[in-house]
């Protein structure tokens, strides 16, 4: 049976107004080339240096952080200019001597020859026809040497030119070029008759036509795209670059702001460079434009855990909090203070009255955060008493003061719906809740209906708890798919278009379908178990050892486990194979207790917890687990008897809209079913309906560069006979009916 029992009447919780927002960090090559419109890859030539204190190996194409933490670098020096290539007997170097200035650690020596050097975007540089740039370059040359810089398609053809003399020291050189022609592979030409030796040290190339028309501004069509999502705040600029995996690649405010040429690079720990030119000021403005809150978070004093941490000491925690505290003023002080003078100089006399929310660090946790956690939450909050503090673990279980936690979720859809109850009971006088990262991974790498169906299903519950639930955000915002370090992504852009996947139309309905409270619902359903099957796997002898079929039957095993460290840990149901998302759920006995957790993508779900005494080098357990259910006992004692929660065919929440005296109702339907739901309203509906519904012909269907509106919402008038209403499978829907 499916049926809301609804009071439109009963005032529950009044809507959050900042439930919806937006969370950008520069991933996947979403920040310079991306939503910051820069077009020329590498424009500093600071893409090749190794991060301050790694190590670089050339076979592997890897770094190494001073704590031991490996990932890739692709851009090395030995291998070339990165974006740039010389041709025509043109000759060009990088050389770390005269640079352009102290951030600048390499400039380009260039010999032209006649010949040319061109830069090649990110996968080329989008022109059209009547649209004009902005090229800027800081240059020197002891002889006068004029340069031809032009926009040209791959082969050469030349579809605007301007000619520059340069001679003599660094100079700020600067023109227009309006294209002739529609090319998105088109590149940037640099080229002279003269052989004389010219050093480069910073370029730049901008459309003209940016988010309303900001100079170092934002692309247009990507910023819009965000903006029809409604945001009421953006969170920035991370995610894990605010942590990095050094002391190095940690993130700076004061790197972020000022001349963009004089603004120090910042290696990514998503594997490339930026040259800062969207910084702090730059997210400010885009708040303010956009008239969105804004919401930074900083550095508390520690890099990333998940990436062979480093605890900075005390002098660098000072330094970091100093860091923060230069970010607040800079955005809060009067033009006539030194930060607020910086804001000015910067075009902003006033200050950034946007700025509302600030995080304590980013994902991080445990006895290292806390201590740095309080640290940073009582000093600033007794300076900077109007912001809201936002803490990434939750220190009220400590007993630490604590305004709102952020929560983050990569799971698979499953884990999304069946958690829709997650929030329902919360501590009404307890913190608030920030859901400032989520979204369905597992099954969902390329940003499909079924994971936009999981993602709406756990919506539905936040929004039923936003008396608490205060703040979301989806993270990743944005992917360059030739670039993609993480999947998925809310909007998929190159360098001249882009489309938004199946959860950024579900996040536009839901932020576009507000109301004004949470009226009084019950949704009754049916429910799926959730059945798992998988591996199993235990240590033994020191050596993993993986049992049990892959299957759906009832699985047994019985083995003597041993204990490492005090601590026993058995996967069951494991299903993750190698460079694929985890999905396991462990024993883990340690310390007298045993909990039993899923490892679900990056989420971690404790299932149910008991009691176990260890003693020995080894533990003998049984587990019986059959579809949903499990049981477990370790030396012959029963720890667990359990069964997974289920997963609701349909889950849904209503609010009243008081200006337009509608009621509104988002229903998730995620079977492979059609469903009837019977909306019982203890006050009469009106027997007609608007109904938005986001839907596709099967749970894989995706947007792309070729269909990009595959999976978007259809608005309908529907007929609502006795209350029912036909909810199609696989959909995502908000009804709208006028309240008599
Ligand atoms: O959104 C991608 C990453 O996921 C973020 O950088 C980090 O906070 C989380 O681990």
């Amino acid at each position: 049976m499916y049926q809301i029992d609804i009071s439109p009447n009963k005032r529950l919780c009044n809507i959050s107004p900042s439930l919806y927002g937006i969370f950008f960090e520069d991933i996947n090559r979403s920040g310079d080339g991306g939503l910051y419109a820069e077009m020329l890859m590498n424009r500093s030539f600071d893409d090749g240096v190794i991060p301050q204190g790694c190590t670089y190996n050339a076979d592997s194409k890897t770094i190494t952080s001073p704590t031991g933490w490996v990932s890739s670098f692709n851009c090395s020096e030995t291998e070339g200019i990165y974006g740039w290539v010389a041709s025509d007997g043109a000759q060009m170097s990088l050389t770390d001597k005269d640079t352009l200035n102290f951030a600048r650690k390499r400039a380009l020596n260039v010999r032209f020859n006649g010949g040319k050097i061109v830069n090649l975007g990110f996968g080329g540089i989008a022109v059209r026809a009547g649209s004009t740039c902005k090229f800027y370059m800081f240059a020197k040359s002891e002889t006068s040497v004029q340069i031809t810089i032009a926009l040209t398609s791959e082969s050469g053809e030349v579809y605007a030119h301007q000619t520059l003399t340069v001679e003599g020291g660094y100079t700020k050189y600067e023109c227009l070029l309006e294209s002739t022609a529609d090319d998105n592979k088109a590149v940037l030409s640099l080229s002279s008759q003269f052989a004389d030796t010219v050093t480069i040290g910073f370029t730049s190339l901008f459309p003209t036509d940016t988010f309303m028309k900001r100079e170092n501004g934002l692309r247009r069509d990507l910023a819009e795209k965000l903006i029809a999502l409604k945001p009421a705040f953006l969170r920035f600029p991370g995610g894990c670059i605010v942590e990095g995996f050094s002391k190095e690649t940690a993130h700076r405010f004061e790197d972020t702001i000022g001349k963009v040429w004089e603004r120090k690079p910042h290696w990514l720990l998503w594997g490339y460079n930026t040259t800062n030119g969207l910084g702090y000021h730059e997210f400010l403005q885009f708040c303010e434009d956009a008239r969105i809150d804004a919401m930074y978070v900083f550095n508390c004093g520690m890099t990333c855990q998940a990436r062979c941490p480093d605890y900075f000491d005390d002098k660098l925690i000072e330094n970091m909090y100093n860091d923060a505290v230069h970010a607040i003023l800079y955005a809060s002080a009067p033009a006539n203070t030194e930060w607020g003078a910086k804001r000015a100089e910067n075009g902003h006399p006033e200050t950034f009255v946007c700025l509302k929310y600030l995080e304590i660090g980013n994902e991080n946790y445990g006895e290292e955060y806390n201590k740095r956690y309080k640290y940073f939450y009582e000093r600033l909050k007794a300076e900077f008493p109007q912001y809201t503090y936002i803490a990434t673990d939750h220190t009220e279980k400590i007993g630490l003061p604590t305004e709102t936690v952020d929560d983050h979720f990569y799971s698979d859809p499953l884990f999304f719906a069946s958690n829709n109850d997650m929030y329902d009971s919360l501590d009404r006088n307890g913190v608030n809740i920030y859901v400032g990262e989520y979204a369905a991974t597992i099954g969902c790498k390329k940003g499909n209906l079924y994971g936009a169906l999981g993602e709406a299903a756990f919506l539905t519950g936040i929004e039923r708890n936003q008396y608490k639930v205060k703040m979301t955000s989806y993270a990743p915002l944005f992917n360059n798919p030739a670039y993609t370090a993480w999947e998925p992504d809310l909007i998929i852009f190159n360098n001249h278009t882009s489309y938004g996947i199946p959860s950024y139309y579900m996040l536009k309905m839901f932020a576009e379908n507000r109301g004004s409270f949470v009226c009084g619902h019950t949704v009754i359903t049916e429910y799926d178990k959730r059945c798992e099957h998988g591996a199993f796997s235990y240590i033994s002898g020191g050596k993993k050892v993986t049992v049990g079929s892959i299957d759906e039957n009832r699985q047994s095993l019985s083995a003597d486990v041993d204990i490492v460290g005090g601590r026993l840990t058995v996967s069951f149901w494991d299903t993750c194979a190698e460079g694929e998302d985890q999905n396991h759920y462990d024993i883990v006995c340690e310390g007298g207790k045993s909990t039993v957790i899923h490892y679900n993508g990056w989420s971690k779900e404790i299932i149910c917890e008991g009691n176990c005494e260890l003693g020995g080098n080894s533990a003998h357990i049984e587990i019986d687990a059959d579809g949903d259910e499990f049981e477990i006992k370790i030396n012959g004692v029963l720890t667990h008897k359990a069964a997974l929660k289920s997963v609701p065919h349909i889950s849904a929440v209503c609010t009243v809209d008081e200006t337009a005296g509608e009621l509104i109702i988002k229903i998730v339907n995620i079977t492979e079913n059609d469903i009837t739901v019977n909306l019982a309203s203890d006050i009469p509906l009106a027997s007609n309906a608007l109904l938005t519904t986001l839907t596709a012909t099967n749970m894989q269907s995706c947007n792309s560069f070729d269909s990009p509106e595959a999976v978007v919402p259809v608005t309908n008038e529907v007929r609502l006979e006795d209350g029912k209403i036909n909810i199609g499978a696989r959909s995502v829907n908000v009804i709208r009916t006028e309240l008599r």
